[in-house]
Protein backbone atom coordinates (compact mmCIF):
# COMPACT_ATOMS: atom_id res chain seq x y z
CA UNK A 1 0.00 0.00 0.00
CA UNK A 2 1.51 3.52 -0.89
CA UNK A 3 -0.39 5.20 2.18
CA UNK A 4 0.01 5.42 6.12
CA UNK A 5 -0.62 6.48 9.31
CA UNK A 6 1.41 8.88 11.44
CA UNK A 7 0.96 8.71 14.84
CA UNK A 8 1.54 8.44 18.65
CA UNK A 9 3.11 12.14 18.77
CA UNK A 10 3.10 14.01 21.48
CA UNK A 11 2.53 17.51 19.76
CA UNK A 12 2.21 18.06 16.17
CA UNK A 13 3.76 21.13 15.29
CA UNK A 14 1.81 21.74 11.68
CA UNK A 15 2.25 25.54 10.87
CA UNK A 16 -0.95 25.60 8.89
CA UNK A 17 -2.61 28.10 6.83
CA UNK A 18 -0.36 29.64 4.92
CA UNK A 19 2.85 32.14 5.24
CA UNK A 20 2.77 34.34 7.95
CA UNK A 21 3.91 38.04 9.43
CA UNK A 22 3.66 39.67 12.65
CA UNK A 23 1.74 38.32 15.27
CA UNK A 24 0.65 35.88 13.16
CA UNK A 25 3.57 34.12 13.08
CA UNK A 26 2.97 32.43 16.70
CA UNK A 27 0.69 30.66 14.99
CA UNK A 28 2.38 26.79 14.72
CA UNK A 29 -1.59 25.06 14.48
CA UNK A 30 -0.18 22.77 17.94
CA UNK A 31 -2.57 19.11 17.35
CA UNK A 32 -1.86 17.50 21.15
CA UNK A 33 -1.87 13.60 20.14
CA UNK A 34 -2.39 14.65 16.34
CA UNK A 35 -1.72 12.32 13.61
CA UNK A 36 -1.78 12.46 9.88
CA UNK A 37 -2.34 10.47 6.85
CA UNK A 38 0.37 10.12 3.88
CA UNK A 39 -0.82 8.78 0.60
CA UNK A 40 1.91 8.97 -2.48
CA UNK A 41 4.04 11.01 -0.81
CA UNK A 42 1.41 14.00 -0.43
CA UNK A 43 -0.50 14.75 2.70
CA UNK A 44 -4.06 13.63 2.61
CA UNK A 45 -5.65 14.29 6.04
CA UNK A 46 -4.63 15.85 9.66
CA UNK A 47 -6.20 15.65 12.40
CA UNK A 48 -6.29 13.71 16.16
CA UNK A 49 -5.21 10.34 16.16
CA UNK A 50 -8.62 9.05 16.77
CA UNK A 51 -10.53 10.72 14.34
CA UNK A 52 -7.30 9.42 11.73
CA UNK A 53 -7.05 5.43 13.30
CA UNK A 54 -11.49 5.47 12.64
CA UNK A 55 -11.75 6.86 9.15
CA UNK A 56 -7.95 5.28 7.99
CA UNK A 57 -7.78 1.73 9.85
CA UNK A 58 -7.13 0.09 7.05
CA UNK A 59 -3.58 2.48 6.98
CA UNK A 60 -0.73 0.74 8.32
CA UNK A 61 0.83 3.53 11.20
CA UNK A 62 4.11 4.90 11.38
CA UNK A 63 4.88 5.09 15.31
CA UNK A 64 6.67 8.40 15.77
CA UNK A 65 7.33 6.99 19.78
CA UNK A 66 5.56 9.68 21.51
CA UNK A 67 7.81 12.66 20.46
CA UNK A 68 7.30 16.02 18.47
CA UNK A 69 6.88 16.15 14.97
CA UNK A 70 7.15 19.51 12.63
CA UNK A 71 7.23 20.15 8.80
CA UNK A 72 10.73 19.91 7.51
CA UNK A 73 12.94 23.13 7.50
CA UNK A 74 13.10 24.94 4.15
CA UNK A 75 17.08 27.31 4.29
CA UNK A 76 16.01 29.90 1.58
CA UNK A 77 19.64 31.12 1.70
CA UNK A 78 22.80 29.47 0.97
CA UNK A 79 25.49 29.19 -1.19
CA UNK A 80 26.45 25.91 -0.82
CA UNK A 81 28.27 25.20 -4.18
CA UNK A 82 31.93 26.22 -4.40
CA UNK A 83 35.65 25.27 -4.37
CA UNK A 84 38.17 25.19 -1.79
CA UNK A 85 37.51 26.60 1.92
CA UNK A 86 38.48 30.28 3.30
CA UNK A 87 40.36 28.94 7.06
CA UNK A 88 43.51 30.89 6.75
CA UNK A 89 40.83 33.88 6.29
CA UNK A 90 39.04 33.06 9.55
CA UNK A 91 42.41 32.80 11.20
CA UNK A 92 42.59 36.81 9.83
CA UNK A 93 39.66 37.83 11.33
CA UNK A 94 40.41 36.09 14.92
CA UNK A 95 43.28 38.73 14.87
CA UNK A 96 41.46 41.75 14.24
CA UNK A 97 41.05 42.37 10.03
CA UNK A 98 37.70 42.71 8.66
CA UNK A 99 35.84 40.74 6.11
CA UNK A 100 35.46 44.11 4.06
CA UNK A 101 39.26 44.53 4.13
CA UNK A 102 40.06 40.72 3.09
CA UNK A 103 37.89 41.48 0.37
CA UNK A 104 39.22 44.83 -0.62
CA UNK A 105 42.76 42.81 -0.84
CA UNK A 106 41.60 40.55 -3.24
CA UNK A 107 40.53 37.57 -0.61
CA UNK A 108 37.40 36.45 0.30
CA UNK A 109 35.00 36.29 -2.24
CA UNK A 110 37.52 36.84 -5.07
CA UNK A 111 39.61 33.45 -3.78
CA UNK A 112 36.51 31.43 -3.59
CA UNK A 113 35.68 32.36 -7.54
CA UNK A 114 39.65 31.55 -8.67
CA UNK A 115 39.01 27.84 -6.90
CA UNK A 116 35.71 27.69 -8.24
CA UNK A 117 35.92 28.46 -11.93
CA UNK A 118 39.14 26.18 -11.82
CA UNK A 119 37.17 23.52 -10.39
CA UNK A 120 35.03 20.90 -12.74
CA UNK A 121 31.67 20.07 -12.25
CA UNK A 122 32.60 16.72 -10.47
CA UNK A 123 34.63 18.29 -8.10
CA UNK A 124 31.82 20.84 -6.94
CA UNK A 125 29.11 17.92 -6.43
CA UNK A 126 31.71 15.84 -4.65
CA UNK A 127 32.32 18.87 -2.05
CA UNK A 128 28.71 19.79 -2.23
CA UNK A 129 27.00 15.88 -1.09
CA UNK A 130 28.38 15.80 2.34
CA UNK A 131 27.00 19.51 3.24
CA UNK A 132 24.02 18.57 2.12
CA UNK A 133 23.66 15.41 3.69
CA UNK A 134 24.92 17.04 6.90
CA UNK A 135 21.81 19.41 6.23
CA UNK A 136 19.70 17.17 6.20
CA UNK A 137 19.98 14.97 8.95
CA UNK A 138 19.13 18.60 10.83
CA UNK A 139 15.67 18.31 9.16
CA UNK A 140 16.56 20.60 6.23
CA UNK A 141 14.17 19.25 3.39
CA UNK A 142 14.02 22.60 1.27
CA UNK A 143 17.57 24.50 0.41
CA UNK A 144 17.97 27.53 -1.64
CA UNK A 145 21.41 27.38 -3.43
CA UNK A 146 23.04 30.24 -4.98
CA UNK A 147 25.96 30.68 -7.84
CA UNK A 148 27.90 34.00 -7.54
CA UNK A 149 31.65 32.59 -7.87
CA UNK A 150 32.05 32.61 -11.35
CA UNK A 151 31.18 35.95 -11.92
CA UNK A 152 31.96 34.99 -16.14
CA UNK A 153 28.86 33.12 -17.80
CA UNK A 154 30.54 29.92 -17.92
CA UNK A 155 31.03 29.51 -14.26
CA UNK A 156 28.12 30.80 -13.31
CA UNK A 157 26.34 28.24 -15.35
CA UNK A 158 28.53 25.27 -14.35
CA UNK A 159 27.66 26.08 -10.92
CA UNK A 160 23.28 26.28 -11.96
CA UNK A 161 24.55 22.67 -13.73
CA UNK A 162 25.58 21.65 -10.38
CA UNK A 163 22.70 22.69 -8.52
CA UNK A 164 20.70 20.99 -10.80
CA UNK A 165 22.96 17.90 -10.97
CA UNK A 166 22.54 17.74 -7.10
CA UNK A 167 18.95 17.59 -6.91
CA UNK A 168 18.88 14.08 -8.70
CA UNK A 169 21.35 12.73 -6.23
CA UNK A 170 20.31 13.95 -3.17
CA UNK A 171 16.71 14.05 -1.16
CA UNK A 172 16.54 17.78 -0.13
CA UNK A 173 15.11 19.67 -3.02
CA UNK A 174 17.29 22.94 -4.06
CA UNK A 175 15.84 25.97 -5.14
CA UNK A 176 18.50 27.64 -7.52
CA UNK A 177 19.60 31.49 -7.56
CA UNK A 178 21.66 33.33 -10.42
CA UNK A 179 24.13 35.42 -8.65
CA UNK A 180 25.88 36.91 -11.08
CA UNK A 181 26.45 40.13 -9.26
CA UNK A 182 27.80 38.71 -6.01
CA UNK A 183 31.11 40.87 -6.28
CA UNK A 184 33.34 42.97 -8.55
CA UNK A 185 35.68 40.69 -10.89
CA UNK A 186 39.17 42.44 -10.52
CA UNK A 187 40.13 44.52 -13.28
CA UNK A 188 36.54 45.58 -13.78
CA UNK A 189 34.47 48.54 -12.26
CA UNK A 190 30.87 47.58 -10.73
CA UNK A 191 29.09 50.28 -13.02
CA UNK A 192 30.47 47.87 -16.02
CA UNK A 193 30.00 44.94 -14.74
CA UNK A 194 26.55 45.86 -14.11
CA UNK A 195 26.04 46.05 -17.80
CA UNK A 196 27.66 42.70 -18.36
CA UNK A 197 25.12 41.37 -16.13
CA UNK A 198 22.05 43.08 -18.03
CA UNK A 199 23.63 42.29 -21.25
CA UNK A 200 25.31 39.18 -21.32
CA UNK A 201 24.95 36.77 -17.75
CA UNK A 202 21.50 37.58 -16.69
CA UNK A 203 19.81 36.55 -20.66
CA UNK A 204 22.38 34.10 -20.64
CA UNK A 205 21.34 33.00 -17.07
CA UNK A 206 17.39 33.11 -17.95
CA UNK A 207 18.36 31.46 -21.66
CA UNK A 208 19.35 28.02 -19.55
CA UNK A 209 16.23 28.21 -17.22
CA UNK A 210 18.78 26.91 -14.33
CA UNK A 211 17.48 29.36 -12.28
CA UNK A 212 14.65 30.64 -10.41
CA UNK A 213 15.71 33.70 -8.37
CA UNK A 214 17.98 36.44 -9.19
CA UNK A 215 19.96 37.73 -6.56
CA UNK A 216 22.31 40.72 -5.72
CA UNK A 217 25.10 41.52 -3.50
CA UNK A 218 24.02 45.58 -2.78
CA UNK A 219 26.74 46.61 -0.18
CA UNK A 220 28.59 49.58 -0.05
CA UNK A 221 31.83 49.28 -1.72
CA UNK A 222 30.29 46.28 -4.24
CA UNK A 223 27.29 46.83 -6.05
CA UNK A 224 25.56 50.53 -5.37
CA UNK A 225 21.79 50.95 -4.90
CA UNK A 226 21.38 52.67 -8.44
CA UNK A 227 23.46 49.78 -9.81
CA UNK A 228 21.58 46.95 -7.92
CA UNK A 229 18.36 48.29 -9.00
CA UNK A 230 19.36 48.80 -12.48
CA UNK A 231 20.39 44.68 -12.17
CA UNK A 232 16.86 43.96 -10.11
CA UNK A 233 14.90 45.36 -13.26
CA UNK A 234 16.38 43.56 -15.92
CA UNK A 235 16.34 40.02 -14.05
CA UNK A 236 12.59 40.82 -13.25
CA UNK A 237 11.92 41.47 -17.17
CA UNK A 238 13.72 38.54 -18.06
CA UNK A 239 11.25 36.50 -15.95
CA UNK A 240 13.42 35.74 -12.52
CA UNK A 241 12.18 36.29 -8.87
CA UNK A 242 14.19 38.20 -6.94
CA UNK A 243 16.69 38.18 -4.37
CA UNK A 244 18.68 40.53 -2.67
CA UNK A 245 21.18 40.78 -0.07
CA UNK A 246 20.64 44.23 1.30
CA UNK A 247 22.33 46.17 4.33
CA UNK A 248 24.18 43.92 5.50
CA UNK A 249 27.64 45.51 6.30
CA UNK A 250 26.06 48.94 5.56
CA UNK A 251 22.51 51.41 5.42
CA UNK A 252 22.48 51.66 2.18
CA UNK A 253 19.11 51.03 1.68
CA UNK A 254 18.89 47.64 -0.34
CA UNK A 255 15.98 46.27 1.76
CA UNK A 256 13.50 49.55 0.60
CA UNK A 257 14.73 48.41 -2.88
CA UNK A 258 13.57 44.86 -2.38
CA UNK A 259 10.01 46.25 -1.39
CA UNK A 260 9.62 48.27 -4.38
CA UNK A 261 10.92 45.60 -6.75
CA UNK A 262 8.82 43.58 -5.21
CA UNK A 263 11.41 40.59 -4.51
CA UNK A 264 10.31 37.94 -3.07
CA UNK A 265 12.96 38.80 0.29
CA UNK A 266 15.29 40.98 1.28
CA UNK A 267 18.54 39.02 3.39
CA UNK A 268 20.50 40.12 5.47
CA UNK A 269 19.39 43.57 6.68
CA UNK A 270 21.78 43.60 9.84
CA UNK A 271 22.07 47.75 9.51
CA UNK A 272 18.33 48.26 7.63
CA UNK A 273 16.92 51.97 8.36
CA UNK A 274 13.84 52.26 10.44
CA UNK A 275 12.22 53.89 7.19
CA UNK A 276 13.01 49.90 5.32
CA UNK A 277 11.61 48.26 8.63
CA UNK A 278 8.33 49.78 7.83
CA UNK A 279 8.57 49.37 3.84
CA UNK A 280 8.89 45.72 4.31
CA UNK A 281 6.46 45.39 6.50
CA UNK A 282 3.93 47.29 4.60
CA UNK A 283 5.28 45.09 1.73
CA UNK A 284 5.04 40.88 0.17
CA UNK A 285 9.00 41.14 0.28
CA UNK A 286 9.89 38.53 3.55
CA UNK A 287 12.37 39.93 5.53
CA UNK A 288 14.86 36.95 5.69
CA UNK A 289 17.44 36.92 8.53
CA UNK A 290 20.86 34.99 8.39
CA UNK A 291 21.62 35.52 12.62
CA UNK A 292 24.88 32.77 12.21
CA UNK A 293 26.38 35.25 9.52
CA UNK A 294 26.40 37.93 12.68
CA UNK A 295 27.27 35.26 14.74
CA UNK A 296 30.14 34.25 13.01
CA UNK A 297 31.27 37.88 12.19
CA UNK A 298 30.77 39.12 15.67
CA UNK A 299 28.64 41.62 14.63
CA UNK A 300 25.47 42.81 15.76
CA UNK A 301 22.27 40.81 14.60
CA UNK A 302 19.19 42.03 12.44
CA UNK A 303 16.04 43.50 14.29
CA UNK A 304 14.18 40.57 13.63
CA UNK A 305 11.84 41.15 17.10
CA UNK A 306 11.36 44.83 15.67
CA UNK A 307 10.87 43.68 12.57
CA UNK A 308 8.22 40.88 13.42
CA UNK A 309 6.32 43.57 15.72
CA UNK A 310 6.45 46.19 12.74
CA UNK A 311 4.28 43.19 10.69
CA UNK A 312 6.70 41.96 8.52
CA UNK A 313 7.04 38.17 7.19
CA UNK A 314 10.13 37.04 8.69
CA UNK A 315 12.42 34.06 7.21
CA UNK A 316 15.28 32.81 8.90
CA UNK A 317 18.33 30.84 6.94
CA UNK A 318 21.89 30.18 7.33
CA UNK A 319 23.64 31.95 4.56
CA UNK A 320 25.86 28.83 4.61
CA UNK A 321 28.83 29.95 2.64
CA UNK A 322 32.77 29.42 2.73
CA UNK A 323 33.34 33.08 4.20
CA UNK A 324 31.24 35.09 6.21
CA UNK A 325 29.32 32.04 7.62
CA UNK A 326 30.70 28.56 7.64
CA UNK A 327 27.99 26.53 9.04
CA UNK A 328 24.28 25.20 8.13
CA UNK A 329 23.88 24.28 11.75
CA UNK A 330 20.20 24.69 11.89
CA UNK A 331 20.16 23.77 16.07
CA UNK A 332 22.80 26.69 16.26
CA UNK A 333 20.49 28.75 14.13
CA UNK A 334 17.30 28.00 16.27
CA UNK A 335 19.40 28.91 19.74
CA UNK A 336 20.41 32.35 18.13
CA UNK A 337 17.11 32.92 16.75
CA UNK A 338 15.45 32.69 20.33
CA UNK A 339 17.99 33.48 22.39
CA UNK A 340 19.82 36.45 20.63
CA UNK A 341 17.03 37.81 18.47
CA UNK A 342 14.53 37.22 20.99
CA UNK A 343 12.03 35.27 19.11
CA UNK A 344 9.73 33.01 20.91
CA UNK A 345 10.30 29.29 19.15
CA UNK A 346 6.96 29.56 17.92
CA UNK A 347 8.00 32.49 15.72
CA UNK A 348 11.24 30.75 14.88
CA UNK A 349 9.97 27.67 13.79
CA UNK A 350 7.23 29.76 11.44
CA UNK A 351 10.25 31.72 10.21
CA UNK A 352 11.97 28.02 9.36
CA UNK A 353 9.09 26.24 7.93
CA UNK A 354 6.20 27.84 6.13
CA UNK A 355 7.76 31.50 5.90
CA UNK A 356 11.10 29.78 4.63
CA UNK A 357 9.04 28.14 1.88
CA UNK A 358 8.06 31.32 1.25
CA UNK A 359 11.03 32.96 0.67
CA UNK A 360 11.90 29.65 -1.52
CA UNK A 361 8.59 30.55 -3.45
CA UNK A 362 7.31 27.10 -2.65
CA UNK A 363 5.24 27.02 0.16
CA UNK A 364 2.25 26.28 -1.85
CA UNK A 365 3.34 22.95 -2.16
CA UNK A 366 6.14 22.58 1.34
CA UNK A 367 6.05 24.09 4.78
CA UNK A 368 3.99 23.07 6.70
CA UNK A 369 1.77 19.60 7.98
CA UNK A 370 -1.44 19.85 5.90
CA UNK A 371 -4.17 17.96 3.30
CA UNK A 372 -2.64 18.81 0.08
CA UNK A 373 0.98 19.45 0.84
CA UNK A 374 4.42 17.23 0.13
CA UNK A 375 4.93 14.51 3.17
CA UNK A 376 8.10 16.33 4.16
CA UNK A 377 8.31 16.12 8.23
CA UNK A 378 10.89 15.62 11.30
CA UNK A 379 10.75 13.15 14.00
CA UNK A 380 12.57 14.75 17.24
CA UNK A 381 14.04 12.86 19.71
CA UNK A 382 12.35 15.22 22.66
CA UNK A 383 8.82 15.72 23.32
CA UNK A 384 7.86 19.52 22.90
CA UNK A 385 9.68 22.16 20.75
CA UNK A 386 10.43 24.36 23.51
CA UNK A 387 13.40 21.54 23.49
CA UNK A 388 14.78 23.12 20.34
CA UNK A 389 16.10 26.30 22.01
CA UNK A 390 16.88 24.24 25.30
CA UNK A 391 18.99 21.61 24.00
CA UNK A 392 21.34 24.68 22.60
CA UNK A 393 22.76 23.26 19.95
CA UNK A 394 22.35 19.87 19.53
CA UNK A 395 20.40 18.18 16.79
CA UNK A 396 17.31 16.66 17.94
CA UNK A 397 16.08 15.43 14.62
CA UNK A 398 16.29 11.78 14.30
CA UNK A 399 14.52 10.98 11.51
CA UNK A 400 13.56 12.76 8.56
CA UNK A 401 10.95 12.45 6.06
CA UNK A 402 10.63 13.12 2.11
CA UNK A 403 7.52 13.09 0.16
CA UNK A 404 6.90 10.68 2.34
CA UNK A 405 9.84 8.63 2.44
CA UNK A 406 12.13 7.84 4.97
CA UNK A 407 15.34 9.65 4.00
CA UNK A 408 17.62 10.30 6.99
CA UNK A 409 17.49 7.75 10.76
O1 LIG B 1 25.86 36.37 2.13
N1 LIG B 1 27.64 38.96 1.43
C1 LIG B 1 27.92 38.38 0.43
N2 LIG B 1 27.88 37.07 0.22
C2 LIG B 1 27.99 36.08 1.23
C3 LIG B 1 29.39 35.81 1.58
C4 LIG B 1 30.06 35.06 0.51
C5 LIG B 1 31.51 34.75 0.78
O2 LIG B 1 32.15 35.36 1.66
O3 LIG B 1 32.00 33.86 0.07
C6 LIG B 1 27.06 36.42 2.37
O4 LIG B 1 27.49 36.70 3.50
FE1 LIG C 1 24.53 35.32 1.26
Amino acid sequence: MNGFRVEHISRLVTCAGGPKRGRAMREIGVLEDGAFVVEHGMIRAVGTRRQIAAEFSHFPALDCGGKLVTPGYADSHTHLVFAGERSAEFARRLRGDSYMDILRQGGGIAATVRATRAASEEDLIEQALPYLADMLAMGVTVCEVKSGYGLDVQTELKQLRVIQRLNRLQPIELIPTFLGAHAVPSGETAERYIDFCCAESLPAAAESGLARFADIFCEAGVFSLAQSERYLRRAADLGFSLKVHADEMSPLGGAGLAAACRAVSADHLLQIRAEDVEALAASETIATVLPLTAFCLGEAYAPARKLIDAGAMLAAASDFNPGSCCTYAVPLLVFLCCLYMKLSIEETLTALTVNGAAACGVAERVGSIEAGKQADFLVYSCPDEAFLPYFSGVNQVVRVYKRGVKVYG
